[in-house]
């Protein structure tokens, strides 16, 4: 055979591999609201269908709508001893952000995760509740996985969220990729 053929063999076979081994499941969420006045959780849950559909869905209540100036901050942590941050800590400003995504890949390569899936794809103000509706594990998984491999571990995705730069909310997303 065609020493060229093989090698393309070959790397079909290892990428398949790759793709059967690195699966991230979700091991957690957990919302807190440091301000029920301004926001509140009406639900943050993981729900189990079945062995391949798994979703997140979360749903906040804005109680002090409109809403015109929001930050989030985005920091990713991996377990060693504890939670040690990893690779990102970063903040965005989200009205800006929606008018320009291009403005920042990082922040478009985390928002890519949800934006189908959420009412929260555009610019301010924000004047409605805001929605995760079922976001598969299966999609965060591609995105992780095919787009930027991590190595194998335990993670926290952890998020600040302020409004008029004050801390209104924390969402932390736990996950582990074996
Ligand atoms: C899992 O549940 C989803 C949604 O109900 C369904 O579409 C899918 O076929 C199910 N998969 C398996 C393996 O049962
Ligand atoms: C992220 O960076 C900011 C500013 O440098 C810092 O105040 C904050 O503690 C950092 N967060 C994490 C989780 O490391
Ligand atoms: C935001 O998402 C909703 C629901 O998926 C969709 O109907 C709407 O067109 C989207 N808006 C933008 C600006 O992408």
């Amino acid at each position: 055979m065609n020493s060229s053929v093989r090698l393309v063999q070959l790397s079909i076979m290892l990428f398949s591999i790759h793709i059967a081994i690195c699966k991230l499941e979700f091991t957690n969420v957990k919302c807190n609201t440091f301000d029920p006045e301004f926001a509140v959780f009406d639900y943050c849950f993981l729900k189990s269908i079945n062995r391949t559909y798994k979703y997140l869905s979360i749903k906040v209540k804005l109680l002090k709508t409109p809403v015109a100036k929001v930050k989030v901050n985005v920091a990713t942590f991996q377990r060693l001893n504890g939670y040690k941050p990893f690779l990102y800590n970063l903040t965005v400003d989200g009205c800006r952000f929606f008018n320009n995504k291009k403005s920042n890949p990082v922040v478009s390569y985390f928002f890519n995760f949800f934006k189908d899936f959420s009412n929260l794809n555009h610019s301010c103000p924000y004047d409605h509740d805001v929605i995760l509706d079922k976001v598969p594990i299966s999609h965060i998984n591609t995105q992780v996985t095919d787009v930027l491999p991590v190595p194998h571990g335990d993670y926290l995705f952890h998020t600040d969220w302020f409004a008029y730069d004050i801390k209104r909310a924390t969402v932390d997303v736990y996950a582990t990729l074996n």
